[in-house]
């Protein structure tokens, strides 16, 4: 485990980048800003350690991070239409930072505050952070922990968990961006993918939840037989039409199964998503500004790589056929998620 000095804040608090090493070698760089993962390198089929996630070289950009680049995500992931909700009979209004949808935890949400991290074990950081009753429009002091472990099977481990002194909404995700072919790459086009997953959630045209959950069978959201992700991705269909590609939150068929599997056969470098959550966002970057500066002197390219958020349905908090993201007080939730990487697919043939 090393520490070093990542930045000044704004606010004139000092950010730190700490790197955390496996016994195989796999690092992951990771600020305690936004509990973001900068780095995370992993062997290719040559054995060349190889970045696969995108980031920013400098705290500044973290701090601006439009695209939620590589940060932790919270209390709420993904879209909450209207940007209210009731619990017990009282109405609680959050930020509309994405047109008429709140998205993400709102305009400071945890990917823009400055955790406490604690080395936990040589190849594991903890970082907690206080969020006091009313942030961003949420109710309840909560504190929320995530930890990052890289494990002796070439994994990255987080677990989240959060607890609070009222009923409130914890879903927390992370937003890496993978693209597995490492940093020289601008397209993740060819990458394959497998999702375990029979059924998918709609949005409408201004990306809010439909409340419905669709059978992905011949539409081009059907990932049970591993597919480039550039196959259907300019399909003519809404539900692609309305987010530009793949932006949508697949229903996992065995909690605590593979969630999804990436591969790409230029790195030779497998990814296999683990997570006892119900669902994932599968997004393919269609959003993600061209031009922006990232890491190494590179600029963001749209689909240049994809997420894979693990998380509670999308809405969920106003759809009672979905599971609730709401937790008592005094109520400790946690969840699990693992990226596994393999040199070679990730699949059985
Ligand atoms: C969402 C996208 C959104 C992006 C913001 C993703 O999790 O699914 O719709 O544009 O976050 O960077």
């Amino acid at each position: 485990m090393k520490k070093e000095v990542f930045g000044v804040c704004k606010d004139g608090r000092t950010a730190s980048l700490y790197t955390i090493t496996g016994r195989t070698g796999m690092t992951a760089k990771v600020t305690d800003f936004g509990a973001a993962i900068v780095s995370l390198f992993v062997p290719d089929k040559n054995g060349v350690m190889t970045d696969v996630v995108l980031g920013y070289d400098t705290l500044a950009e973290y701090e601006a991070n439009p695209p939620y680049i590589g940060a932790a995500i919270g209390r709420c992931g993904n879209r909450i239409a209207g940007g209210t909700f009731m619990l017990d009979g009282v109405l609680y209004k959050l930020d509309l930072n994405d047109g008429r949808n709140h998205l993400h935890g709102g305009y400071q949400g945890f990917d823009k505050r400055l955790w406490n991290a604690v080395q936990t074990s040589p190849d594991s950081l903890t970082l907690t952070l206080f969020s006091e009753d009313g942030d961003q429009g949420y109710p309840g002091n909560l504190v929320a922990c995530v930890t990052y472990a890289v494990t002796d099977d070439n994994a990255l481990a987080i677990r989240y968990r959060g607890m609070s002194d009222k009923k409130t909404i914890f879903n927390m995700t992370n937003h890496s961006y993978f693209n597995l072919a490492g940093q020289n790459s601008d397209s993740i086009l060819d990458h394959e993918l497998y999702i375990n997953a029979d059924r998918m959630a709609t949005v409408d045209e201004y990306v809010s939840a439909t409340g419905e959950m669709i059978d992905v069978t011949g539409t081009p959201f059907d990932f049970r037989k591993p597919k480039k992700i550039g196959a259907d991705i300019g399909a003519d269909n809404d539900q692609i039409r309305y987010v530009g590609g793949f932006d949508h939150h697949y229903d996992l068929k065995d909690n605590g199964a593979v969630a999804a599997m990436a591969y790409c056969a230029e790195s030779g470098i497998g990814m296999a998503v683990t997570t006892d959550c119900d669902g994932v966002q599968f997004y393919s970057g269609n959003f993600l500004p061209d031009g922006l500066p990232i890491k190494g002197g590179r600029k963001v390219k749209k689909r240049m790589a994809f997420c894979l958020e693990t998380q509670f349905a999308p809405d969920a908090v106003h759809w009672p056929q979905f599971k609730s993201p709401v937790i008592e007080a005094g109520e400790c939730a946690e969840s699990e998620t693992r990226y596994t990487f393999t040199v070679g697919e990730p699949w059985e043939k």
